[in-house]
């Protein structure tokens, strides 16, 4: 099979089109020929180091859907033919086939197509878990949401405002804050012109957001504990921008406020919950709650493409891989 390969840790230029051994299937795993591949963040992260992988040369990439093509001894749940996806922490989607525990995939119902569940697996059940579990959104909230136009940024600003919240949503340009308002956000504040603390007091009478979705960092997430109301809870969820730098905890007495940094794949490792979490999102899919689209389609073999266009902040929305 063919596979984006990195032989060391670096920039797009590390990522190499070549041929690997298909895997060998252990009991309890099933081997998927992939159909799209979802692009994110993180394999940006796995590319630089920044979330090692465990050896070199390694493949990247966390979100896959396919075709179970083999199934491995003890697997009852699945059969070849199957159409699967998952999300898992593990680089190697980034391949034509990946050897996949049986456990971590989801059968994909028939109204969801490929590409769509190479948006949802991550990104959409990422959106779940923020809206529902990180903190549950309720009717009136004011909700801000830092990146509004990037993949996790569109689902979050429909799926919030589907729930019933007023959208405050950041963008770095015009046409993304444009797109924001498409998907969902009520308001969109250009957080590289404008202090964006200061706006979210002012859009909410002095008051503040119940709850900042902020998956920026370290541009973003101090200003992130002003814009909160009494009570509020900041989701730092990623590090676009960098790593949060270590803060002074007495920072939170200026109103209760609370703080979390949660990772989906926690919340995933439960079969239950991931089960529960993925019928959610693909009923958010359906009750167009949220409207996955990909934004850029990039043939495999041209992953670096993809790469250099999130790292840049040029992308929006969701970009899919096609091997
Ligand atoms: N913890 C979890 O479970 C989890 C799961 C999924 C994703 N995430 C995190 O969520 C974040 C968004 O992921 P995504 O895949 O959907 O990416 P994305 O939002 O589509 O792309 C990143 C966006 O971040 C903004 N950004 C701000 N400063 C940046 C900088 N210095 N360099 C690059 N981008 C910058 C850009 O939007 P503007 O141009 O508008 O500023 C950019 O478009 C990432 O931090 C990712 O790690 C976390």
């Amino acid at each position: 099979m063919k596979a984006i390969v990195i032989h060391e840790p670096g920039g797009p230029e590390v990522m190499r089109w070549e041929d690997r051994a298909l895997p060998a299937i252990d009991p309890g795993e099933v081997l998927v020929r992939h159909t799209a591949i979802g692009v994110n963040f993180i394999d940006v992260y796995q590319r630089l180091g920044r979330y090692p992988v465990a050896s070199y040369p390694s493949s990247i990439g966390s979100e896959g859907v396919g075709v179970v093509e083999a199934v491995g001894a003890g697997v009852t749940t699945l059969k070849r033919g199957q159409r699967v996806g998952y999300a898992m922490r593990a680089p190697g989607a980034y391949a034509e086939h990946r050897v996949v525990p049986a456990a971590m995939t989801v059968p994909l119902p028939d109204d969801v197509p490929d590409e769509v569940a190479a948006i949802l697996m991550l990104k959409g059940m990422t959106a779940e878990y923020l809206l529902h579990r990180s903190y549950a959104v309720q009717a009136g909230d004011t909700v801000l949401v830092h990146a509004a136009a990037g993949g996790t940024g569109l689902l979050l600003c429909e799926w919030a405002h589907a729930l019933g919240a007023r959208v405050i949503g950041t963008t770095s340009t015009s046409a993304k804050a444009a797109l924001a308002r498409r998907h969902g956000a009520d308001e969109v504040i250009l957080y590289t012109e404008e202090d964006f603390a200061v706006r979210v007091k002012a859009l909410t009478g002095g008051r503040g957001a119940q709850v900042v979705y902020d998956g920026v960092g370290k541009a973003t997430f101090m200003k992130s504990l002003d814009a909160l109301t009494t009570l509020g809870h900041v989701v730092c969820f990623g590090a676009s921008s960098g790593a949060v730098e270590p803060f002074d905890l007495g920072k939170l007495s200026a109103g209760s406020l609370t703080v979390s940094r949660p990772v989906l794949f926690h919340y995933t490792a439960d079969r239950g919950r991931l089960e529960q979490m993925a019928a959610r999102t693909f009923a958010a899919y359906r009750d167009g709650k949220i409207r996955p689209e990909v934004s850029r389609r990039f043939a495999l073999k041209d992953a670096a493409k993809a790469h250099r266009l999130l790292e840049s902040r040029q992308s929006t929305g969701a970009m899919v891989l096609i091997p």
